[in-house]
């Protein structure tokens, strides 16, 4: 803000108009102090030391008011029309340092500055669910909330700035955020990041209009305002009017909501306040006694988790070597599953810049990062949710999906949870992806069958690790190439593992009964919406057929089905011939043969008849002879139909729609349900 000069104050006053009226009101505050006694203070409100008001602390359920305590003339006599004001403070929103913060704060034009009777959370402590909403209440808000609204207007962004007469549906709402002053872009503000903001808001009662604009303490205002809405007050305020501030906090969701300054002015343009005057923030405050049971008991859940590992810590370091203990300290550290601190994963990706963007999965962006902390490369992806429901469960499973180890599966190394955003962070893999070594290869590489018929293998002891090796059975339900990173000795990992059970705790966006890709998705899957390990097997069927003959599983252009072209190869007793073209004459008959033919084992319409990744194994590594397809009885052209025609049924016909295809087959359909999913 500039700082004011007598010839700025001049400029605004002259062009701007000025409504004389018998009782004009005007004040400042640059910072507040004890010998201030035009306030009524309300509620929960303080004044700190510093100077600073504080309407509410991170308390649950509260609410505090703050009121100039003389009242303003809102009506004239002879006049029809509502006074103009015009007023700037600058207030500040404090969240917990862990979870949410709510409800909101609120400019407020009211009969009276008395709300005994209001209630907390999203009433703002103003009303109460018996006058919320009623003409007789006379009041004008502007409220500046950080949780989603219940009209529909709200329901879109939690962080926003809103109008509201006589209740707590919103007349106008904008999402935070403010008009640059060069080139007026619009530039997106967090409301409860803390850091002090400033806000106008001017009413017109000639125009009948109210201008909001928020901005940032360390600009100057926007010539645009946010809101620039219509309204006559006329209807809505009774002849005298108090004006002040409220804010409340909610069951779950607290905030601490601060005013540093307010000058008010019903004489043309209120003083611009002096920001260098204002008083800082107080340090942040301690959280206040948690109590939501939830919380407890998943703070009560980590503490064991932490005895139990700083058991097993002290367990290791007496069974190693003492010299070796600070390494094995930070190595085990790293290794286990643990809630990483947001700002070392924002440092780490450089503040999530899209240069450190190395992908876009079908549950959120992938950033490459190096943490502060370890130096170690990692990569993060970022889930972006809407709702936060869910969560805490998620959280325990991830938890656990942590403490998976396997050297054919990515590392889950930790997890954060910010705002709505959850971040995971895994081993960062730079080789890239099967996928893209298959068919998007730099500088001509070729994988050769060697190197294919190992990563095979490896992805196929990381499944039989997730279906039978672990504690429990872990169903990956997205087994895919681009599933697949291959690290720098060529090894496969399998990666997002278990990922899937989002849409099972309801808390991606796009929950759908289906979860998986498009070609890999088993027949059974497609009509119960059931994950099994042998929807997994049928997957990785597919995966097989897709590394030895190098062709996508499907492609829609032309209707290509690669399960089905590999059976008419197979029905022609020359399955071979659909080896990759790429890999010329260099590759081993009997392998090709048998990657082909347990690809089509796996691929088995029917779910008993796929092999189990164990044998799966066996059958890789020769220890067991695959059965002569003769007995395989892959389906007749009239089974599959009817796997087709129970299909259909299994699916309502908005979620599906045909592609015409040569061969009737079960996975002709695309579910568009599943295409926006990924
Ligand atoms: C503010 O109000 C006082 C009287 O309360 C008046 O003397 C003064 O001129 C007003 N100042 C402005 C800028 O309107
Ligand atoms: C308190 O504010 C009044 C007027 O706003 C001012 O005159 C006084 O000097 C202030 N006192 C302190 C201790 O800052
Ligand atoms: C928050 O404010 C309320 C009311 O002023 C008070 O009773 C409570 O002790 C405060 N809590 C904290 C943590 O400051
Ligand atoms: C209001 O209007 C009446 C006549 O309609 C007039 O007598 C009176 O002086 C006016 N009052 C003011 C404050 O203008
Ligand atoms: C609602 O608030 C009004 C005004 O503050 C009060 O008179 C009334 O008793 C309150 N009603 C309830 C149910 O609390
Ligand atoms: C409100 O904003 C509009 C558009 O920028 C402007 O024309 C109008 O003069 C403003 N009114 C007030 C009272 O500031
Ligand atoms: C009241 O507002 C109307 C426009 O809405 C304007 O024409 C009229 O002059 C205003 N009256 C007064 C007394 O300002
Ligand atoms: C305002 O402050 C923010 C952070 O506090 C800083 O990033 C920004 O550059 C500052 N803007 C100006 C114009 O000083
Ligand atoms: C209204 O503001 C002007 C300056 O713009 C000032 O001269 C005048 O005294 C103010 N009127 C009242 C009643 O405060």
């Amino acid at each position: 803000m500039a700082k004011k000069t007598p010839f700025a104050l001049l400029f605004l006053f002259f062009f701007f108009p000025s409504f004389t009226h018998p009782q004009n009101l005007n004040f400042t505050f640059n910072g507040f102090n004890e010998s201030e006694t035009s306030l009524t203070l309300n509620g929960a409100t303080i004044l700190k030391p510093t100077g600073a008001l504080r309407l509410t602390n991170q308390t649950t359920n509260t609410q505090g008011h703050v009121f100039y305590s003389k009242p303003i003339q809102m009506l004239q006599q002879n006049s029809s029309n509502a006074s103009s004001f015009s007023t700037n403070f600058v207030f500040a929103i404090v969240t917990p340092s862990s979870g949410e913060g709510g409800y909101g704060l609120a400019f407020t034009l009211s009969p009276s500055p008395d709300f005994s009777g209001a209630e907390t959370g999203q009433y703002m402590g103003i009303y109460n669910s018996s006058n919320e909403g009623k003409p007789y209440n006379h009041v004008f808000l502007v409220e500046f909330d950080t949780v989603k609204g219940f009209d529909q207007k709200s329901e879109e962004e939690a962080n926003h700035v809103a109008i509201g007469i006589n209740g707590v549906l919103s007349k106008e709402l904008e999402p935070a955020s403010y008009y640059s002053t060069d080139r007026g872009i619009k530039k997106e503000m967090d409301l409860d990041s803390g850091d002090p903001i400033q806000a106008w808001i001017e009413y017109d009662g000639v125009q009948k209009k109210v201008n909001v604009t928020i901005f940032p303490i360390n600009i100057t205002k926007p010539n645009i305002p946010l809101i620039s809405f219509d309204i006559d007050l006329t209807s809505v305020v009774k002849e005298t009017m108090y004006v002040g501030f409220s804010a409340s906090t909610g069951q779950k969701r607290t905030s601490s909501h601060y005013i540093l300054g307010w000058s008010f002015s019903t004489n043309g343009t209120a003083v611009p306040l002096d920001t260098d005057q204002l008083p800082p923030l107080p340090p942040i405050e301690k959280n206040s006694p948690v109590t939501d049971p939830k919380i407890i008991a998943l703070t009560a859940a980590l503490a064991v988790v932490i005895v139990i590992l700083f058991g097993m810590l002290i367990f290791f370091t007496c069974c190693k070597r003492t010299v070796k203990f600070h390494e094995d300290l930070e190595d085990w550290e790293l290794d286990c599953p643990h809630r990483f601190q947001y700002r070392d994963l924002y440092t780490a990706t450089k503040g999530f810049k899209d240069s450190e963007r190395i992908g876009i999965g079908g549950f959120g962006t992938v950033f490459r990062g190096v943490l502060p902390t370890t130096g170690a490369e990692v990569a993060v992806k970022r889930i972006t949710r809407n709702s936060i429901q869910g969560m805490r469960e998620f959280a325990a499973e991830i938890e656990s999906l942590g403490r998976l180890r396997q050297k054919n599966l990515v590392n889950l190394q930790g997890w954060c949870k910010k705002k709505n955003d959850l971040l995971l962070i895994y081993d960062y893999i730079p080789y890239g992806s099967l996928y893209s070594l298959l068919f998007e290869p730099r500088n001509g590489f070729v994988l050769s069958w060697e190197q294919r018929f190992i990563i095979i293998k490896g992805i196929a002891s990381g499944l039989l690790y997730l279906h039978e090796e672990w504690e429990k059975v872990v169903i990956h339900r997205d087994v895919k190439s681009s599933n697949v990173l291959i690290d720098a000795d060529l090894n496969a990992r399998l990666g997002d593992f278990g990922l899937a059970r989002l849409y099972d705790h309801g808390t991606m966006s796009h929950t759908t009964q289906v979860v998986g890709t498009i070609g890999y998705i088993a027949p059974e899957l497609a009509r119960n919406g059931r994950a099994s390990t042998s929807s997994d097997v049928f997957a990785y069927g597919v995966l097989l057929l897709e590394v030895a003959t190098g062709r996508k599983p499907t492609d829609r252009s032309s209707n290509f089905l690669l399960v089905d072209w590999v059976i008419e190869y197979q029905q022609m007793g020359a399955i071979v011939d659909t080896v990759d073209p790429k890999l010329g004459s260099d590759y081993a008959f009997d392998e090709v043969n048998l990657v082909l033919q347990l690809g089509l084992l796996c691929t088995h319409q029917k779910p008993e008849f796929r092999p189990r990744m164990r044998q799966v194994l066996r059958y890789l590594n020769g220890d067991d002879r695959l059965p002569s397809p003769s007995i395989q009885s892959w389906g007749s052209y009239d089974s599959r139909e009817e796997v087709y025609s129970r299909f259909l049924e299994g699916i309502s016909s908005d979620t599906i729609k045909r592609t015409p295809c040569r061969s009737s087959s079960f996975s002709c359909f695309s579910l568009s349900s599943l295409e926006t999913a990924r």
